[in-house]
C-alpha cells in the first residue's frame, strides 16, 4: 500500500442522497456512479442496500456497471442488512461491506440502550459475517467525535482481529474543532499502526468538515470519506471538491500526499450532482459555486489581466471550469458542429439516440435564441441522458390567460405513439397542468417539491425545473426533470418526467424475483 496515497470514498450516492429533497431514481444514481468513476473516486458507497427494493436494485446495477471503483453498500450491525449488502455489490468486479456501530456513550445509553461488552459483540459478529461476503471490509465507529478514546481502541482491536480492513471515525454530528479531531486520528492511527486504515467522516453542522478531513488526513487518515457539492445529512459532508483540491494546491502543505482524482472530472460532476438533486452549491460555494472563479471589483480584474495567480490560487481548468469557448453554436450549425462541441464540453459516453434527440431539442431551441451557450448545450445532453424513460411525452401545451380567473390548460401527450388530449381547470396555471396529466395519464400525483432555476443569464434563458412528485403511498417520491425556455413547458415536462420515472422503477421492481429476503 502506498503510504502517500489517500483514498478517496464518495457517499454522495448514500450520505448525501439523506439530504433532504435528494432522493434520485436508479438511472440517475447510475449516471452519477458513472460519472464518479471517471471521476478517480476509489470507493463508491452507492446506498444502503437494506432501506428498500429500489436501493437494492440500485447498487447492484451499479455494480455491474461500474469497473474501476470498488462499490460499497451501508449495513447497520444487523445480519439482514449485511446480507443484502453482500447480495447487492457482489456482481461489482471490486467490492467492499461497510458497516457500523455507534460507540458514544450518549448513543449507546439512549439509542442502542446496549452497554459497552455488547456493542463489542454486535460489532465483531458483523464483521465476521462481512467477511463471509467480501474481504474488503469497513467498520465505523458511529460518533467516534464524541466517543471515549480507550473504548474506541477496544472496539478497534476487536473488529480488526474480526476482519476489518479500514476502521472509520466518523464526526457524526460535526461536533469536533480541526485540532481535536486531528489529535484523535493520531491517536488511534498510531494504534492501528499497518493493521487497519484509518479513515474519517465528518460532518458539517459547524461549517469544520473540510478543516477536520485535512487535519484528520495530516495526523494519519488515508482514508475520507466526502461527497460532491457537500451533500449530505443535515449540514452536509465534507465536500470532496473541497478537500482534494487543497490537498493538490497545498503541496507545501500536505508534502507527497495524493490522491488519485482527475480533477478536471470536478466541475463536470458538480453540475451532474446539481441537476440531478435540483440542489444548486450556493454561489459562493468553494470550487465548484458559480463565483468561485469570478472577478467582479476592479482591482482584481486588473490584477488579473496582469496576472491570474495574483487572484487565483487554483486554475479554473484544472477543476474542469472552461471559459465559454468561442465557438457559440446557432440555428445553422449544423450536427457535425453540435458533436464537435459536446465533445469538447467532455461527453464522451453519449449514444446516437441521444445526440439526436439533444440536436432535435437544440434546432428548436436554436430557433428562439440567436446564440446558444455552452451551458444550454450542457443542459440539453444532460437532460436528454436523465429522461431515457419516455412512456409518456408531452407533444403540446395550453394555457389559458390567468387573469380571467379561471387558469386552464389544454396539454397533449405522446402515449404508445397516440396522441391524447384533454384540459382541465386548476387552482392556478401548475395546478391545471397537473390536473390534467393526472386525467389523461389515470395516475393521481402528489407534488412534493417544485424548484425552477434559470440555465443561463438574460431573458432566453434555458429554464430547468426540478419536481418531487409521489404516486402511491409505498414508493418514495419520484424526481423529474423539465427544460425549455418557457418554464410552464418545463413544468409539465418535469411532471412527466417524474410519473416516467416512477412506471419505470416500478416494472423493473415487479420484474425483480428472488434476491429479497
Ligand atoms: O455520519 C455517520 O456517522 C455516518 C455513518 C453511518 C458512517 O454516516
Ligand atoms: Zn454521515
Amino acid at each position: 500500500m502506498d503510504k502517500n496515497r489517500i483514498i478517496v470514498f464518495d457517499t454522495t450516492l448514500r450520505d448525501g442522497e439523506q439530504s433532504p429533497g435528494c432522493s434520485m431514481n436508479t438511472e440517475e444514481k447510475i449516471k452519477i456512479a458513472l460519472q464518479l468513476e471517471k471521476l478517480g473516486v476509489d470507493v463508491i458507497e452507492a446506498g444502503f442496500a437494506a432501506a428498500s427494493p429500489g436501493d437494492f436494485d440500485a447498487i447492484s446495477r451499479i455494480a455491474e456497471q461500474v469497473k474501476n471503483s470498488s462499490i460499497c453498500s451501508l449495513s447497520r450491525a444487523i445480519d439482514n442488512d449485511i446480507k443484502q449488502s453482500g447480495l447487492a455489490v457482489s456482481k461489482a468486479a471490486k467490492h467492499r461491506i461497510h458497516t457500523f456501530i455507534a460507540t458514544s456513550p450518549i448513543h449507546m445509553k439512549y439509542k442502542l440502550k446496549m452497554n459497552e461488552a455488547e456493542v463489542i459483540k454486535r460489532a465483531v459478529h458483523a464483521v465476521e459475517y462481512a467477511r463471509t461476503f467480501v474481504n474488503d471490509v469497513e467498520f465505523s465507529l458511529e460518533d467516534a467525535g464524541r466517543s471515549e478514546i480507550p473504548f474506541m481502541k477496544e472496539v478497534m482491536d476487536a473488529v480488526i482481529s474480526a476482519g476489518a480492513t479500514t476502521i472509520n471515525l466518523p464526526d457524526t454530528v460535526g461536533y469536533r474543532l480541526p485540532y481535536e479531531l486531528g489529535a484523535m486520528v493520531k491517536e488511534l492511527a498510531d494504534f492501528a499502526g499497518d493493521r487497519a486504515i484509518i479513515s474519517v467522516h465528518n460532518h458539517n453542522d459547524l461549517g469544520l468538515s473540510t478543516a477536520n478531513t485535512l487535519a484528520a488526513v495530516m495526523n494519519g487518515a488515508r482514508q475520507i470519506e466526502v461527497t460532491m457539492n457537500g451533500l449530505g445529512e443535515r449540514a452536509g459532508n465534507s465536500a470532496l471538491e473541497e478537500a482534494v483540491m487543497a490537498i493538490k494546491t497545498r503541496k507545501d502543505a500536505f508534502g507527497d500526499l495524493y490522491t488519485g482524482i482527475n480533477t478536471a472530472e470536478i466541475y463536470p460532476t458538480s453540475r451532474l450532482v446539481a441537476t440531478v438533486t435540483g440542489v444548486e452549491p450556493q454561489q459562493n460555494k468553494a470550487i465548484v459555486g458559480k463565483n468561485a472563479f469570478a472577478h467582479e471589483s476592479g482591482i482584481h480584474q486588473d490584477g488579473m489581466l496582469k496576472n491570474n495567480e495574483t487572484y487565483e490560487i487554483m486554475r479554473p481548468e484544472d477543476v474542469g471550469v472552461f471559459k465559454e469557448s468561442t465557438l457559440i453554436l446557432g440555428k445553422h450549425s449544423g450536427r457535425a458542429a453540435f458533436r464537435d462541441k459536446i465533445e469538447h464540453l467532455g461527453f464522451d459516453k453519449v449514444s446516437d439516440e441521444e445526440l439526436n434527440a439533444a440536436f432535435e431539442k437544440f434546432k428548436v431551441l436554436a430557433d428562439k435564441k440567436k446564440d446558444v451557450s455552452d451551458d444550454d448545450i450542457r443542459m440539453l445532453i444532460t437532460d436528454e441522458s436523465l429522461n431515457q424513460d419516455k412512456t409518456y411525452e408531452l407533444d403540446a401545451l395550453q394555457i389559458s390567460d390567468c387573469s380571467s380567473g379561471v387558469p386552464t390548460a389544454a396539454v397533449a401527450i405522446k402515449f404508445q405513439d397516440k396522441i391524447m388530449r384533454d384540459a382541465a381547470i386548476g387552482d392556478g396555471t401548475m395546478d391545471a397542468i397537473f390536473k390534467t396529466i393526472d386525467r389523461l395519464t389515470g395516475y393521481n400525483g402528489e407534488l412534493k417539491d417544485y424548484k425552477v432555476t434559470s440555465v443561463t443569464e438574460g431573458k432566453d434563458a434555458l429554464a430547468k425545473v426540478t419536481t418531487r412528485v409521489s404516486f402511491d403511498d409505498e414508493s418514495p417520491a419520484f424526481v423529474g426533470h423539465g427544460l425549455s425556455i418557457d418554464t410552464m413547458l418545463a413544468t409539465a415536462k418535469a411532471y412527466l418526467s417524474a410519473l416516467n420515472s416512477y412506471l419505470s422503477q416500478k416494472e423493473r421492481l415487479s420484474k425483480k424475483t428472488s434476491h429479497q429476503v
